[in-house]
């Protein structure tokens, strides 16, 4: 028995140390227990203000359990105390109905005001439209007019407003340090706010079982300093260069236009007549202006485990679906001299 309950406590003490080690590591990206925004501190302080209301009430319940035991326990006969018995007691049902109902409330006041609170957006927050993909998300800002996948920019200090989603089936947009959970409805727009108080990088997840490849559906938000920001849609808006001829980013240009990767994908060209006609809305991949400009890819999953960009395309366009179950950008059958080329292409992208 002693040995069980020795062992119980073991577990407990490994399970409570287990979780604390997740308040502030930085091994830990998808904590929520470092928010960096206005929204994540507000969900941040109504966990900590139940947690110590259920903190205290379950120290002062097994207090008074402990010490029932202890003063109560069975002893020899003639010191051997019973405690008073009762059947009904008005005063005691009352006061167990009127405390708890009190505790509710207070924690009720906070609760529904942060919840009302955090749906929606300021009128004259940026918008930016989120659309979920199997296994991406797909950002456009209609202001700026900027089209990018994976990869969030926004400017710090600001709320920007998420109009967000679905192509396909429910997927879920979860960046803890900045926000909670929402779902991205197909044929519904939910809204999310974001802020992030300084410049950071936050790391997000899709918080929906949406398929194979859900668990490698992930979203990075960088937030910048205005200029940053500024000068970041300006470099955006900037049109793809054509490669010169004879380079190999000419020849991974070639591999682009003649493999099938413009079924798909866009590339925005200053020439009107090299850009890209995506030929099916049914296959909508992410559009690839900049896409070296994103320091993360298919679905933010790559690169992983200090791997360079160019060694995780490699690995990408060489067998899309053995990196991502189910992924719907096929095994094209590249040969290695044709990666190599459609890498310094995309490479040159910036
Ligand atoms: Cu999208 Cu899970």
């Amino acid at each position: 028995m002693l040995r069980l309950i020795r062992g119980a406590t073991v577990a407990a003490m490994a399970l409570l140390l287990g979780a604390c080690q997740l308040i502030g590591n930085e091994d830990a990206p998808l904590t929520t227990f470092r928010p960096a925004g206005p929204n994540a501190e507000r969900i941040d302080d109504l966990f900590w203000l139940v947690f110590w209301i259920a903190t205290a009430i379950f120290v002062l319940v097994m207090g008074a359990l402990v010490l029932i035991l202890f003063v109560f326990r069975d002893r020899k006969k003639e010191d051997a105390r019973e405690p008073k018995q009762l059947h009904g007691s008005p005063k005691l049902e009352v006061l167990w109905t009127v405390i708890p109902a009190l505790i509710l409330a207070v924690i009720a006041v906070p609760t529904v005001s942060s919840v009302f609170e955090l749906t929606g957006c300021e009128d004259d927050s940026m918008r930016v439209e989120l659309t979920g993909h199997q296994w991406w998300f797909e950002f456009h800002y209609p202001d700026q007019g900027v089209d990018t996948a994976n990869v969030l920019v926004i400017p710090a200090g600001e709320e920007v407003c998420l109009e967000m989603t679905s192509d396909d089936v429910l997927h879920n947009f979860w960046v803890p340090a900045l926000h909670g959970k929402r779902y991205l409805v197909p044929g519904q727009t939910t809204l999310l706010r974001l802020e992030a108080s300084q410049p950071g990088e936050f790391w997000g997840h899709c918080a929906e079982f949406c398929g194979l490849s859900h668990s490698l559906m992930r979203t990075r938000v960088q937030a910048v300093s205005r200029a940053e920001f500024d000068e970041w849609v300006a470099a955006q808006l900037a049109p793809a260069n054509l490669p010169a001829d004879g380079t190999p980013e000419f020849d991974g240009y070639q591999v682009f236009l003649n493999k099938g990767c413009t079924q798909c994908h866009t590339i925005r060209f200053d020439d009107e007549a090299s850009s890209n006609i995506v030929l099916s809305e049914l296959f909508n991949g992410p559009d690839l202006t900049h896409f070296a400009s994103r320091n993360v890819f298919a679905g933010a999953v790559l690169p992983e485990g200090g791997e360079t960009h160019e060694q995780a395309l490699a690995r990408w366009l060489a067998d899309p679906p053995n990196v991502k179950p189910g992924s719907f950008m096929p095994n094209l059958a590249l040969t290695a001299q044709e990666i190599e080329d459609l890498i310094a292409f995309l490479e040159s992208n910036t």
